[in-house]
């Protein structure tokens, strides 16, 4: 039996090990390998793996806060083939929109059928790191999603947030400590990082997972915009 999550349309089917499932907006059509669906009442579920999303790790994990409703607009940087992105349109749901930044024109290629197929989702060829060269495309949003392994991984994060979200929206940002400093621990990393979210004027961090076992070296911030 499926129980609600605090993400929208997610949920959990318990067992052994817990599964994490969305609700599926298009039924019948699976676009990753490691997919698979699950049907109950009629209604078909995709199953998102912690292993492979980091933000199916920090729900896993037990982050609390989100701030990603039904109807939500998003700003998804790091969007890659899809994966997680298609989930989060499956929470988002028909009234919602994922903009889908993705720097590799390799990979570009995978997530444009994903998007042509989705309605609500819509592929931004670009580097987050310049926002600037989207801002035509992106009005402001209630969500921004981080997940680049850059060095620049905060600063391009806060360019975004404090360009596109709006005052009381929610950024996720999911940071790689060695694509920072390989030369450091990452819990050391992590501090900094806390540290420096804490000293900010324009955002507050309300949850702070560290995403181990299933992403090892990575940490999931949460902050709201003031
Ligand atoms: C770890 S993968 C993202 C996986 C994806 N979030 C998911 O869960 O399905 C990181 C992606 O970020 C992209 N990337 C790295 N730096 C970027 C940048 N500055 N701007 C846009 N995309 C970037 C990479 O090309 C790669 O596809």
């Amino acid at each position: 039996m499926l129980k609600p999550t605090l993400l929208p349309n997610t949920f959990i089917l318990e067992g052994r090990m817990a599964r994490i499932y969305t609700r599926s907006l298009t039924p019948g059509v699976a676009f990753f390998e490691q997919e698979s669906a699950w049907k109950e009442g009629g209604v078909e579920y995709r199953e998102l793996s912690p292993r492979h999303s980091k933000l199916a790790a920090a729900l896993a994990k037990g982050c609390q806060r989100f701030g990603l409703q039904e109807g939500s607009h998003v700003l998804y940087l790091g969007a890659s083939h899809g994966y997680t992105p298609s989930f989060v349109s499956d929470m988002v749901g028909a009234g919602g929109l994922v903009h889908c930044v993705e720097f590799s024109p390799v990979v570009m290629r995978d997530l444009v059928f994903v998007c042509e197929a989705r309605a609500n989702m819509s592929p931004i060829l670009a580097s987050a790191a310049q926002p600037r060269e989207y801002a035509w495309r992106c009005a402001q949003v209630d969500v921004v999603f981080q997940d680049i392994a850059q060095r620049d991984q905060l600063g391009i994060f806060l360019r975004n947030v404090a360009m596109f979200l709006k005052s009381g929206g929610t950024g996720m940002l999911a940071l790689k400590a060695r694509s920072i400093d390989t030369s450091r621990r990452p819990d050391e990393i992590f501090r900094d990082i806390k540290r420096q979210l804490g000293e900010r004027k324009d955002v507050t961090l309300i949850d702070y997972r560290e995403l181990a076992p299933f992403e090892k070296d990575h940490a999931f911030f949460v902050v709201k915009k003031r």
